[in-house]
């Protein structure tokens, strides 16, 4: 028998005029910090120095993706223990607001959808009441709510808000999607507030949101007008900037953007001395480890870079700014900033020395996985392979003693043409390149293709990867084809005194170190063309010449007293002989 209703009040709410804890007016001051962006080694700590600028809550987004790469998986281990991030929040006696999406957006891989699901032809739209995807979305919830109901705050969990969707307003309408998420989210167990975001244009606030989901914005700047607009939609309730943008992200290709922290504390002060309510985005950006990143599609292709450093207050390693300081000392206009809580660590350099590279070969093809045979070029998403890099090969028949051109539908998103196992040259999405001059008709085509991240924003969210047909030499079309995907683990762990035959566009190298103690470091890729790095088998993430960033962070936690090992498979420009670490980050050229 189930008890009486309970008529307590909650623990959490939205009054008339503020949030209301434990029935008292509190101004949220949180600050993002995505938790699969950041080594679970370093979560407490990059904790701590957000509460030690003032900030009482921690934001993070859910990344449906990594938690579910396949179907029916939800990993919750390692960088993926949201649990855990959670409890480390309450443990520095914070608040916690999380964004489940399930779209988020984040410059992040697909937006934080699974593949899987943007390719179900079951799915006819995304971030619609559409059946099947509403289904898919509601598993994902389900699989979420052991993590997130006992961790809410009337079960004396860190949880206040939770919010449904992201930015919808910037992307669809459909009013009946919002209400069918919310109250999916709501039959999982969530009984906090839940609130919704959109950048405060009249348009966007309006399509984005319910009159029973509370509207928040995302601006960094503008304050006084961005406020009197979403005030406009929310007549009522605390105002929020739900995503105070302190710095930006960078893609490569561009410069390291950053901005000034002046500015940025002023604007924040105006939304405090406004008495709203901020999470600032991003506290802590991060990395894009792996092969995470998103990309943007507005005309032209641009993939965001592995470095999420976002120029926050605490940057990538977990050192405060000088937006770190100016912020404190603004927030503590506010409210009284914790004198019991240390300051994070001003950065000191990180050690520098040499790895010669002693072990290389070339990438061989027995690091690819099964050969999938088509007659029609076929996409990675054809063989569910979701991200990173595929071998294409077919046998061109045509005339041998003449130059041919070689024409692609569409490369996604870089593509390395070799013929009868000799380089060719390169073809580049982001230049809209798609055709490139054969020395022959004839030979055998090979092309590695990478999937530089699947876009993040706008309606080419879920597009597919790889090459897209139709694929002509000389004008005939060419059929008969195969597809082997790379198994990047393998990569990491290749043995590399085996000499294989059959190798692929790409050089594989190889050295070890040794450190006293685990260390933060800073891997120099200048010297590199493009390529990928890992230290002790964790995937750092991509690094390429053309910049900004020239340098990949190393958490601590990948590294370990004794020997440590670092791998390069680099693409474009083979033959380095040595790895170099050094003092700290350059994340690149600044805007002039
Ligand atoms: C929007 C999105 C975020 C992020 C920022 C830009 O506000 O909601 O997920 O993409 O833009 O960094």
């Amino acid at each position: 028998m189930s008890g009486a209703p309970s008529t307590r009040p909650a623990a959490f709410a939205i009054g008339e005029h503020d949030f209301l804890l434990h029935g008292w007016p509190h101004r949220i001051l949180s600050g993002a910090i995505h938790y699969f962006r950041v080594h679970p080694g370093d979560w407490r700590d990059r904790i701590r120095a957000a509460r030690s600028m003032g900030l009482n809550t921690i934001e993070t987004y859910v990344a449906w993706n990594e938690h579910a790469p396949t179907r029916g998986e939800f990993d919750l281990s390692g960088r993926l223990d949201l649990g855990g991030f959670l409890d480390a929040v309450a443990a520095e006696g914070m608040h916690a607001i999380v964004r489940p999406g399930p779209y988020i957006c984040a410059e992040f891989d697909n937006g934080g959808l699974p593949a899987w699901l943007t390719r179900d032809p079951q799915v006819r739209q995304l971030r619609r009441a559409d059946p099947a995807y509403l289904e898919a979305v509601a598993e994902y919830l389900e699989q979420l709510a052991p993590v997130l109901v006992p961790r809410q705050i009337d079960a004396g969990g860190p949880i206040i808000l939770v919010q449904v969707e992201n930015e919808y307003g910037a992307y669809g309408d459909d009013h009946e999607y919002l209400r069918r998420l919310a109250a999916c989210i709501r039959e999982t167990g969530i009984t906090v507030p839940l609130t919704t975001i959109d950048q405060p244009t009249d348009a966007m606030l309006e399509a984005g949101g319910l009159p029973e989901l509370h509207r928040t914005g995302s601006f960094g700047s503008n304050v006084a007008s961005r406020l009197e607009t979403l005030r406009r939609h929310q007549p009522t309730g605390p105002l929020m900037c739900a995503e105070f943008w302190d710095g930006w992200f960078d893609s490569w290709g561009t410069h390291h953007h950053t901005t000034s922290a002046q500015d940025a504390a002023r604007e924040l002060d105006e939304l405090l001395a406004a008495g709203a309510s901020v999470n600032i985005y991003m506290f802590h950006g991060g990395t894009n480890f792996g092969l995470t990143n998103g990309a943007n599609h507005k005309g032209r292709y641009v993939p965001i870079a592995t470095s999420y450093d976002y120029d926050a207050p605490l940057d990538e390693a977990g050192h405060p700014t000088e937006k770190y300081f100016a912020f404190r000392d603004v927030i503590s206009k506010y409210v009284p900033v914790p004198d019991d809580s240390p300051l994070p660590p001003r950065p000191a350099p990180a050690p520098a020395f040499e790895v010669e590279l002693g072990e290389r070969g070339p990438l061989p093809r027995r690091v690819f996985g099964p050969e999938f045979t088509s007659d029609q070029v076929p996409t990675f998403d054809e063989i569910e392979h979701d991200r990173g890099f595929g071998l294409y090969r077919a046998e061109l028949a045509g005339e041998a003693s003449r130059p041919a051109v070689l024409e692609i539908g569409e490369v996604r998103d870089r593509a390395w043409v070799r013929l009868d196992g000799t380089m060719i040259g390169t073809l580049a999405r982001d230049s809209h390149e798609r055709t490139l001059m054969l020395p022959s008709a004839r030979g055998t085509l090979e092309v590695l293709v990478e999937d530089q991240g699947r876009v993040n924003y706008g309606p080419r969210i879920g597009e597919q990867k790889g090459l897209i047909g139709p694929v002509a030499v000389a004008g005939d079309p060419i059929t008969g084809w195969s597809l082997q995907p790379l198994a990047l683990d393998a990569v990491a762990d290749l043995d590399l005194t085996v000499v294989d035959p059959a190798s692929v566009q790409g050089d594989v190298a190889r050295g070890v170190f040794e450190l006293p103690e685990p260390t933060a470091l800073f891997l120099d890729t200048r010297e590199w063309g493009k390529g990928l790095a890992w230290v002790n088998g964790f995937l750092l993430g991509r690094y390429w010449r053309r910049g900004p960033q020239q340098t990949l962070f190393v958490p601590a936690g990948v590294t370990r007293a004794g020997m440590n090992a670092v791998t390069v498979l680099e693409f474009e420009v083979p033959g380095a002989t040595h790895a170099r670490f050094v003092q700290g980050p350059d994340l690149g050229p600044l805007e002039e």
